[in-house]
């Protein structure tokens, strides 16, 4: 019953993304942009090495979710989160939020003399969803509260950072296996900015059964450049997400005339596995297998008799624009992703790699686990250098 959310942001829409074969859902939202009241402040401490973050693999044997900690207040109250590339805030459940969080640790207003209450209540409402858990009208949805309090990050502090509480939210979220979420999508410039650090980030994953199974890390203001060896290839961002443009996607070296053209796919790192429209999963799964069937008992997933999986090259390659002097790039999934494994209901069947999602395309950790990954918001670019642990 584990799961993990992203408030995808890209786009002004809000990803609601799952673990595999858990209690799924995909959801849809916008939510109102935040208010303006978050303080422009200088940095009081920071050890560069501090801008590390250590990032824990919660689904032992899947590593496609990862979450961290933060701190909030005076006297610190921790938490953790999943710091999702697909938002643009950071959310925690607030002690007026009671039993509707009581899974979850809940920041005590009361308990920090440095808290401001920002005077601004908002509303995230999930729109559209697939999966066996469905969203159904408004039975995904948050009441927030904008307020603002100490921040701490590894060893960046942020003196007045703002941030929402959860005031109430539906009993869908119960069983997340995290307190919260830090969005890191191109719009959280204000946040570096705060922090007096320059507006980049490194994100670091791994894939289990490598040399560093288990080994996780979110670097704040640059790049961890003792986790990668070959230069970081860049591919530049549009529409004010992390999406770079795809210009063709390869399934063993094949491609068609679906799959051969140009267009935007988001990088989510609070996304398991990858979400495509349904004419180019259906085109990427006609060339792994014609035995790649949707699973009617969870909408928009896809699976394979398990004991076929083995047999099955899937090495899927996605082309991405270069920046302006450096030549288009492939980034390679390997055949090792195919599976998620069986589903709970249907044990024989093992769960395809890509959902059809309604409208979007988001690449999650399916990908970014092989790869080190730059994110330049200044720059509006991405980079990758491929994981050599
Ligand atoms: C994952 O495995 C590690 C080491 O075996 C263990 O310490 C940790 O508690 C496990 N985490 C979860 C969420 O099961
Ligand atoms: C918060 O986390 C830090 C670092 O892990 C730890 O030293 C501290 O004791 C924690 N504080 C509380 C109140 O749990
Ligand atoms: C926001 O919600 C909280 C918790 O429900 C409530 O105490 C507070 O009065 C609300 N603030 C505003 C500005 O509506
Ligand atoms: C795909 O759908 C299944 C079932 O609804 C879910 O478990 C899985 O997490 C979904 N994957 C993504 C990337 O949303
Ligand atoms: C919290 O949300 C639930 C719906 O999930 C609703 O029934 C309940 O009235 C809400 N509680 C408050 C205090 O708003
Ligand atoms: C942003 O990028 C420009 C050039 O691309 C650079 O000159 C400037 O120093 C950068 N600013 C920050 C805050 O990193
Ligand atoms: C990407 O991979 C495909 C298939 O292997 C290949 O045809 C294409 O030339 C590669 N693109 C680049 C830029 O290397
Ligand atoms: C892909 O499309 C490009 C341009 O539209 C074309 O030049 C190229 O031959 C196509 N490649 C394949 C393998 O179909």
């Amino acid at each position: 019953m584990l799961f993990s959310l992203a408030l995808a942001l890209a786009a002004a829409t809000a990803a609601l993304a799952t673990a595999p074969h858990s209690d799924a859902k995909f959801a849809l939202t916008s939510i109102p942009s935040t208010p303006d009241a978050r303080r422009t402040v200088v940095a009081t401490s920071r050890a560069s090495s501090g801008n590390n973050v250590k990032l824990f693999d919660y689904f032992n044997g899947t590593d496609l979710q990862w979450y961290g900690q933060l701190s909030l207040g005076t006297p610190l109250q921790n938490f953790t989160v999943v710091f999702d590339t697909g938002s643009v805030s950071l959310e925690v459940p607030g002690v007026a939020c009671g039993a509707a969080c009581a899974n979850q640790r809940q920041f005590d207003p009361s308990k920090s003399s440095t808290f401001q209450d920002e005077d601004y209540n908002t509303t995230v409402t999930f729109g559209t969803g697939i999966g066996v858990d469905p969203v159904v009208g408004n039975n995904w949805e948050m009441d927030l509260a904008f307020v603002a309090d100490v921040l701490v990050v590894g060893d960046i502090n942020v003196p007045l950072g703002g941030f929402f509480l959860i005031t109430n939210q539906t009993s869908t979220f119960l069983p997340d296996p995290f307190d919260g979420i830090m969005g890191l999508s191109p719009d959280m410039g204000d946040f570096f900015a705060d922090a007096g650090l320059p507006a980049i980030f490194g994100m670091w994953f791994t894939p289990k059964s490598g040399k560093a199974e288990g080994a996780g890390e979110l670097t704040l203001g640059g790049v961890d450049t003792t986790k990668f060896k070959e230069p970081l290839l860049y591919s530049p961002i549009v529409n004010d997400a992390w999406q770079p443009t795809s210009q063709g996607i390869f399934v063993n070296d094949k491609t068609t005339s679906t799959l051969n053209k140009t267009f935007p796919i988001t990088f989510d790192s609070g996304t398991s596995n990858i979400l495509f429209v349904e004419e180019t999963a259906l085109a990427i799964y006609n060339l792994i297998s014609p035995d790649i069937v949707a699973n009617p008992d969870e909408p928009g997933t896809f699976g394979i008799a398990c004991d076929r999986i083995p047999t099955l090259p899937a090495v899927i390659s996605i082309q991405f624009a270069g920046i302006p002097g450096q030549g288009s790039f492939n980034l390679t999934i390997p055949s090792s992703e195919l599976s998620s494994g069986p589903f709970t209901n249907k044990p024989e069947l093992c769960q395809t790699l890509i959902n059809v999602s309604e409208g979007f395309n988001l690449i999650g950790l399916s990908l970014l686990k092989h790869y080190y990954t730059a994110w330049d918001i200044n720059g509006t670019r991405m980079g990758f250098s491929p994981n050599g642990f």
